[in-house]
């Protein structure tokens, strides 16, 4: 396999730690529960981009580009860190955002702006055609452009998730921990893709289910096609022989709440849970959703003692400020 020789520019330090959440495995007396930190990813704040972003950027490299251009909503994580990764590579940074300026940015968008992107709003439903004409643009006027897609999720990005597999796979080993399911939460699909190709590489034998935060839906398949299609594509960019169906991936849809970036119950319970029994962050969007839709499986009895569950931490805790008067609500 060619895995070790595709281009990849070091952003962070891995291994990313993986602990025993001693208080709320007893508070949920049920399963086992340990967290892989990727939320400690050592840049702009971490998070499951930084490992997709290696692989793309090192591409971007190798091409000879010096402008990144990627796209997302307004409190978008993965534009956060492209606009970090940027930095620490020395290319500039575009980001297409659909919503409106802020008088007082925060969150992510403050965060993008002291990286010094150049953000582009839009409205939802225009952002493709804007990604591209913010590309033309730039090839026009001389520059040499990189479009990474939303959620940088692609056969380049996802070969992150494929080696990320295989530094847990020898952590589980050294800890002598054989995790029944691995948890996280799903969006673009390229984490999933990635881990479940990188289960099969690596022979993790237990089942890897992603919880989807929004509803990316194909008629009545629900997303399992573009996780497919994204992994087969992958697979083959590493030069593995593996073939994937639409039945390898596990997902767990029943979590959508209110829609995308509309926290409620779940997810503050889940913040307030994790912050006050183990004093660590989720972001109010994809980790707190995920933890939510996995307590409340513990407790609909779909974990039990006799199981080890690990949960995948994403990131995304910068969106925390984002949606500071609903944690006000919240936690008074
Ligand atoms: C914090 C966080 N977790 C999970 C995801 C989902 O990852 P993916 O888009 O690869 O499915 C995202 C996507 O933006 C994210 O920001």
């Amino acid at each position: 396999m060619k895995i070790d020789t595709l281009p990849r520019f070091n952003l962070a330090q891995f291994p990313t730690p993986i602990q025993y959440l001693d208080a709320l495995t007893q508070k949920y007396k049920g399963p086992a529960i340990y967290m892989k930190r990727d939320d400690l990813t050592s840049l702009g704040m971490g998070g499951n981009k930084t490992r997709k972003l290696e692989y793309l950027i090192g591409e971007a490299l190798t091409q000879k580009k010096d402008t990144l251009i990627t796209a997302g909503g307004i409190q978008s994580n993965h534009c956060r860190l492209t606009a970090s990764a940027a930095r620490k590579a020395g290319l500039d940074c575009h980001l297409v955002l659909n919503g409106e300026p802020r008088e007082c940015p925060n969150g992510n968008l403050l965060l993008d702006k002291i990286f010094g992107a150049k953000i582009h709003y839009c409205d939802r439903p225009d952002r493709d055609k804007k990604l591209f004409q913010v590309a033309e643009d730039l090839t026009s006027s001389g520059k040499h452009p990189f479009v990474i897609p939303v959620g940088g999720s692609n056969s380049i990005g996802s070969v992150g998730y494929v080696t990320a597999m295989r530094e847990i796979t020898e952590q589980l080993d050294e800890l002598k921990i054989k995790p029944n399911v691995i948890v996280f939460a799903t969006s673009s699909g390229g984490t999933q893709a990635g881990l479940t190709l990188g289960a099969k590489i690596s022979g993790f034998r237990g089942d890897v289910m992603g919880i989807s935060i929004d509803q990316l839906k194909t008629g009545s398949d629900p997303f399992p096609p573009v996780l497919t299609e994204i992994a087969n594509s992958t697979a083959e960019r590493i030069g593995s022989g593996i073939r994937m169906t639409d039945a390898d991936f596990s997902l767990n849809c029943d979590y959508l709440g209110a829609g995308y970036a509309k926290p409620g119950d779940l997810e503050f319970n889940a913040i307030r849970d994790l912050a006050q029994y183990e004093g660590i962050l989720l972001g109010p969007v994809y980790t707190a959703r995920a933890m939510g839709g996995f307590l409340d499986l513990i407790q609909k009895g779909h974990f039990t003692k006799d199981h080890t569950v690990l949960f995948w931490h994403t990131g995304g805790t910068p969106e925390l400020f984002a949606w500071a008067d609903q944690c006000r609500d919240f936690f008074g």
